[in-house]
């Protein structure tokens, strides 16, 4: 089992209170993952923003701001939701793809730093700027990365990023309108183990970095890979960290000036902070297997049925009871399998589930398919347990529905 040091009975308390299914997180989790973050990265100049994809209740953010961490957001509402939480400009990061110039023009008004993936949006921002406001530009490297194709971002066909080969065209955009070019990222995938990874990432950056006498900052991305059972791989920040303060002082003695690096962790932040707690409507003994039937599916936690991700399960009602095997799945009208053949102690109706590692893009993809409400979250600080958002009520499924 993952350890965790909040007792079974404080789930069980949260679950009794406010009822199920509930997002579970834990705030001084996601301290102790920012402060190993700081150092293993000490005396490297490496900020952090933390991708904030991964779960955006403004509660979550607020905390992440008052522990010193920065924020990477992928959509404009994203940086308005920092601005609400508190961060300053200087300490946001907006990263998108694909999206309409109107956009980087509202974050450029914020004064938050951007990162543009086009050679289009990158035009109009020199056309518009031009070397007024500093700007990184996203790359796509060409690196296959990731834990699965679905969260691998920079490979040769992703969507992701300005190809690597068309450097010269945006060098071309960037002498045209005498843009400011202080960054260059990338991001190649989720759940990146190897650390050889981000050294290559490191290699792509640092040979074009020559083109850019502006560069400040190499900004890697996220994915660092945390354990999702006992035993998992994950990456090794230690030797990452050593990699990166390496690579900053040859840099330096190299090309005879300083940059800095940039990551933007989301599941390394957050994942392993959150529980999702969900209820056995029922057990039912099929003729090839038994299925505990939950009060929640792929409405509600999607990781397992969209990228086949293993989640940790407990049954945090029956801890004593005879370890049998059951499918774990959903209510909702598709098949939405938590888990397949998985050794729980015995399963009753009633009895309450603790998935684990939940607290990155679990509630954040979910949605009311089905017409279901979508659940509660409950931030455990100082022991305390509050509720930092209502579960939906039947108006909310009807909140934007216009009658015709
Ligand atoms: N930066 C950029 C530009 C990204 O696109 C992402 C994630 C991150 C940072 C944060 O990556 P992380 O540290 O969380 O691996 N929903 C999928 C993951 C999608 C990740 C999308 N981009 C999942 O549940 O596995």
């Amino acid at each position: 089992m993952i350890p965790t040091n909040i007792s079974k009975t404080l789930f069980t308390d949260i679950a009794n209170q406010f009822g199920t299914p509930v997002y579970v997180y834990h705030a001084e989790k996601i301290k102790e993952q920012y402060q190993k973050l700081l150092s293993a990265f000490e005396g490297t100049n490496t900020r952090f923003f933390y991708a904030c994809k991964a779960l955006t209740n403004i509660n979550v953010l607020k905390y992440i701001k008052e522990i010193g961490c920065n924020i990477d957001c992928s959509s404009v509402n994203e940086v308005q939701l920092a601005v609400t939480a508190g961060f300053a400009p200087q300490n946001i990061l907006y990263t998108s793809n694909n999206i309409d110039f109107s956009e980087i023009e509202t974050a450029q008004a914020l004064g938050v730093n951007i990162n543009i993936d086009s050679i289009s949006n990158l035009k109009k921002f020199g056309q518009k700027f031009g070397h007024s406001y500093p700007v990184g530009i996203r790359l796509r490297p060409n690196i296959m990365a990731g834990g699965n194709l679905k969260i691998s971002t920079g490979h040769k066909d992703s969507k992701f990023g300005i190809p690597l080969e068309q450097i010269d065209k945006v060098l071309e955009v960037v002498k045209e309108t005498n843009l400011r070019i202080t960054a260059l990222h990338i991001h190649t995938g989720s759940e990146i183990k190897d650390v050889e990874i981000f050294a290559k990432g490191i290699e792509v950056l640092f040979d074009i970095a020559q083109y850019f006498p502006d560069l400040e900052i190499i900004d890697l991305g996220g994915g660092f890979k945390v354990a999702y059972k006992p035993g998992d791989e994950v990456t090794d920040i230690e030797k990452l960290g050593k990699k990166v303060g390496e690579e900053l002082a040859l840099f330096e003695k190299k090309q005879g000036r300083k940059i800095g690096f940039w990551f933007e962790p989301g599941k390394f932040l957050v994942s392993e902070a959150g529980y999702f707690i969900t209820k056995v409507n029922v057990v039912k003994d099929a003729s090839t297997t038994v299925f505990a039937g939950v009060d929640s599916g792929l409405n509600h936690f999607i990781r397992p049925m969209f990228y086949g991700a293993y989640h940790v399960i407990e049954n945090i009602s029956n801890p004593n009871g005879p370890i049998k095997r059951y499918n774990v799945v959903g209510n909702i009208c598709e098949t939405d399998t938590f888990a397949e053949d998985r050794e729980l102690n015995e399963v009753r109706e009633g009895d309450l589930l603790l998935f684990y590692n939940a607290g990155a893009y679990g509630f954040e993809m979910a949605s009311n398919y089905n017409s279901r409400y979508k659940p509660a979250e409950v931030l455990i600080r100082d022991g305390k347990a509050q509720l930092i958002r209502k579960r939906d009520v039947f108006e909310d499924l009807l909140r934007n529905q216009v009658g015709i």
